[in-house]
């Protein structure tokens, strides 16, 4: 079929090489941001003189009329007209004939699709910022009700010390705070008009490139027509801030797959959230927390894609570039869903509160307040250490836990430990005590949570 471009070529490539250069199978995602950049640019050329009025109207006119068959999704898209952009203006000039032929007066594909992309990810971008605030609203709330709630903190996924529970869910809030920082602060770049670069060295036509970003709600201008049309930085950025977003949903979905499991018991994943096995009738898997630690692989492999795309391509465009669309879009996708299913398993997840409590109780993790309790009556730190480690090896051998040691033991131990080692030595106290700044101390994770609920209240 004659293409758009075809002036200077004497034969058409055939269907099949046609397909492999196509990107309107997936660029048709863009449709509507194309279309609005569309008007934008032919509102300026009307303004600035470039087209006349009466044509002006009816190229918009024509643009409006397929936006609303866009939205209602009754635009056909071929193979035969490459991409979106050329796919629209096919079908303008097919809805208002050759005068829809003026709309690309003064503009490239490349200026457009890098147009097309900002509008897209400024878009998407805004819902993720909303989402990973739904997410720490979930996240508060659940905190609410379990500050006192103890439950043993790990390091080497070994017991470690016993921590609140609120404190252990607010550390995820903080982690998303920063994904929701790193989001909002990338708007500044992805809110920059790269139209009217043209194909790369700018226009002869005396466009305004500050009247269509204007328009089209864009914060300013690219400022080097070069850099415009060939920048993928900002849809980089996108992927690597989503990564580090995934890889925070990921480690947590690790923890609730591991709590969730018989050997942990400290939470139910909501029915909603689970499904069972097609062989065992007894199972109820956590797969939405494997399928959101899953996907992000996919996610980090679009990032690696894209970085890779870009690191071999000379200035300004190639066509290697149309690559970066399919990892975009993905990403935009499963972000979005990682983030709603998220909130929703932690509204819904039961906290079991009794087998978290217990597991403190059966562990040595209320070892360290042994050490300070000397530490604090002068002993070296060092040197209480090493005093209670041989009392923990004393107690694994008689396979007791260090409450159950008798005073005389404590006294032959150190002359320094009195009755009220027993009182320190529960996990509540030593959760109670730990209030230095940042803390698990139950008054420290109620100021943070009051910090926690300000930052989600404020829009
Ligand atoms: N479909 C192309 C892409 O996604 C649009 C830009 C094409 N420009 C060009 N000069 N071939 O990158």
């Amino acid at each position: 079929m004659k293409k758009l471009w075809g002036g200077r070529f004497t034969k058409t490539a055939e269907e099949w090489v046609d397909e492999f250069g196509a990107s309107i199978p997936f660029d048709q995602e863009l449709v509507e941001e194309d279309i609005e950049g569309s008007i934008a640019h032919v509102t300026m050329l009307g303004k600035c003189g470039i087209l006349p009025s009466e044509d002006v109207e009816k190229i918009k006119n024509g643009l409006y009329t397929l936006l609303e068959k866009a939205k209602q999704g009754k635009l056909e898209f071929s193979v035969a007209y490459e991409d979106i952009h050329l796919n629209i203006e096919k079908m303008l000039i097919d809805e208002i004939g050759s005068v829809g032929g003026k709309l690309h007066t003064g503009r490239s594909r490349n200026d457009q699709v890098a147009t097309d992309m900002h509008l897209y990810l400024r878009k998407r971008v805004t819902e993720i910022i909303a989402l990973i605030r739904q997410l720490q609203k979930a996240l508060v709330e659940k905190a609410e009700g379990h500050v006192e709630t103890i439950v043993p903190g790990y390091t080497h996924l070994q017991r470690a010390q016993p921590i609140s529970f609120a404190h252990h869910l607010l550390a995820y809030f903080w982690m998303l705070e920063r994904d929701r920082e790193r989001f909002r602060e990338s708007l500044k770049r992805i809110n920059k008009s790269p139209l009217g670069a043209g194909a790369l060295a700018g226009t002869t036509f005396p466009i305004d490139r500050h009247m269509t970003a204007e328009l089209l709600g864009f914060d300013g201008i690219y400022e080097n027509s070069i850099d415009a049309v060939s920048d993928r930085d900002f849809i980089i950025e996108f992927l690597s801030n989503s990564a580090m977003l995934m890889m925070h949903l990921s480690r947590f979905c690790e923890e609730l797959i591991l709590w969730s499991s018989q050997e942990f018991q400290f939470i139910e994943i909501d029915d909603a959230f689970a499904t069972g096995s097609s062989i065992m009738p007894q199972k109820k898997n956590p797969d939405m927390a494997e399928l959101i630690r899953g996907k992000t692989g996919r996610v980090y492999g679009n990032l690696f894609g894209l970085l890779t795309v870009m690191k071999g391509t000379p200035l300004a465009y190639n066509k290697d570039m149309q690559e970066d669309k399919e990892g975009m879009f993905d990403t935009v996708k499963t972000v979005i869903g990682s983030l709603k299913i998220f909130a929703g398993m932690i509204e819904t997840m039961k906290v079991n509160v009794d087998v978290m409590e217990k597991a403190t109780k059966q562990d040595f993790s209320n070892a360290t307040e042994l050490a300070d309790y000397l530490a604090n009556k002068g002993v070296p730190f060092r040197e209480a250490h090493e005093i209670v480690g041989k009392l923990v090896l004393a107690c694994i051998e008689k396979g007791v836990f260090l409450a159950d040691l008798p005073l005389d033991v404590y006294k032959e131990a150190s002359p320094f430990f009195e009755e009220d080692i027993y009182e320190a030595l529960k996990p509540y106290t030593a959760v109670n005590r730990r209030n230095s700044a940042g803390g698990t101390g139950f008054s420290e994770v109620r100021k943070a949570l009051e910090k926690a609920k300000e930052i989600v209240n404020t829009p």
